[in-house]
């Protein structure tokens, strides 16, 4: 049978020493995981964005002594936003294997394309699945629109599972107070792809306080306000955003035990997570949470302001064209409209249990 592996990588510089000695390690990855030997290759393609032009990937595979196999390079789809620097790679070649035991390789910073192909420290499928011992490191994810009470019932859920808290939200905030505080149009995707590019941004949660530093300054109150809201809301439809934040939100949970809960966790940033809860409200009780959560800050805004403000950051959310908010498939929704954050708490920690996860 004739089958296809796939896999991609990224580099630091248009750099031909670079780019041949990281697409090497691309494919003695991909031939070992697969055991595959040089007589059974058929063929191999290889792309590259269009900020690589310093060498030929099939030369790494000449240098490998492949030289019988047929193969050939392109250029991928420049698609704004879309991750830079990487080298995709297609092989085909002949085995007895079945599809789903082909295992393809994501390296580095193209670990980010295939999030359910990363490896085999959690495979497709196993997330959900109940077991019989708790694994070391567990992800929650809670997504849900604004106001449904997502972190307030995620660090109850931390605090009780004595694992972190991710507030992803706090990190789109950010973005937006530094593009707000240089003048930036909190749509302008060309200044926002350069603006998140190296940005410099940690979320700390100790002794049941959350922080946010922002290039090493404390943010942590000045990204609550109404303003910051629709901006982050604004800088999340951006994809070169989505695509920075999510990769360090993939980093620390892959690390970290954690409960993250945003809009895109159980979609798209963490499609394998143990459990996922798409946690709702009705848009009143949403926005009269808001309200009062706003007045207890001192920040004095009309219910109807609040509930215009959420009505259009709801539209925003889930009418955006990369990555929206919707419920993933093997998502549990909770409508919380009639519970209190505790009573959400309790249901959620009955079902980690239920999986045998803690
Ligand atoms: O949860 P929050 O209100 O702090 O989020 C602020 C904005 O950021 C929200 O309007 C949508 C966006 N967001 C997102 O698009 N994806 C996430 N994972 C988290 C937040």
């Amino acid at each position: 049978m004739i089958r296809a592996v796939r896999g991609a990588t990224t580099v630091e510089k248009n750099d031909a020493g670079e780019i041949l000695s990281e697409t090497r390690e691309l494919l003695k990855e991909i031939v070992e995981a697969n055991g595959i030997k040089p007589e059974d290759m058929v063929s191999i393609l290889f792309s590259v964005t269009k900020d690589l032009d310093a060498a030929f990937p099939a030369l790494a595979a000449r240098q490998l002594g492949w030289t019988h196999v047929a193969m050939m390079c392109a250029n991928e789809i420049d698609v704004p936003g879309s991750l830079e620097k990487c080298i995709r790679v297609m092989m085909h070649f002949i085995t007895e294997k079945s599809n789903p035991d082909i295992r393809h390789i994501y390296r580095k910073g193209a670990a980010v394309l295939r999030p359910d192909w990363r490896g085999p420290e959690r495979k497709a499928g196993e997330g959900l699945s109940g077991r019989e011992n708790p694994r070391e490191i567990i992800n929650i994810a809670i997504d849900g629109p604004a106001g449904a009470g997502k972190s307030t019932v995620a660090k109850l859920l931390a605090k009780s599972l004595g694992i972190a808290y991710l507030d992803t939200g706090a990190m789109y905030r950010a973005v937006a107070l530094k593009a707000m505080e240089q003048g930036i149009d909190t749509r302008d995707e060309a200044l926002l792809a350069g603006l998140v590019k190296d940005i410099d941004l940690k979320v700390t949660y100790e002794d049941g306080k959350q922080r946010v530093f922002l290039d090493g300054r404390d943010v942590s109150s000045e990204i609550r306000s109404p303003e910051i809201s629709m901006g982050a809301s604004n800088v999340a439809t951006v994809p070169a955003v989505r695509l920075k934040l999510t990769e360090i939100q993939r980093e620390i949970a892959l690390q970290n035990s954690v409960v993250l809960d945003g809009r895109d966790i159980g979609t798209f940033v963490l499609p394998n997570a143990d459990l996922k809860i798409f946690l709702t409200a009705s848009p009143e009780e949403r926005a009269r949470r808001r309200h009062k959560e706003l007045l207890e800050k001192g920040i004095g805004v009309s219910f109807e302001e609040v509930k215009r403000d959420m009505e259009n950051r709801d539209a925003n959310d889930t009418g955006r064209k990369f990555r929206p908010l919707f419920k993933a498939d093997d998502a549990v929704e909770i409508d919380n409209t009639n519970l209190t954050p505790e009573q959400t708490a309790e249901k959620i920690i009955t079902m980690v249990k239920k999986l045998g996860l803690k």
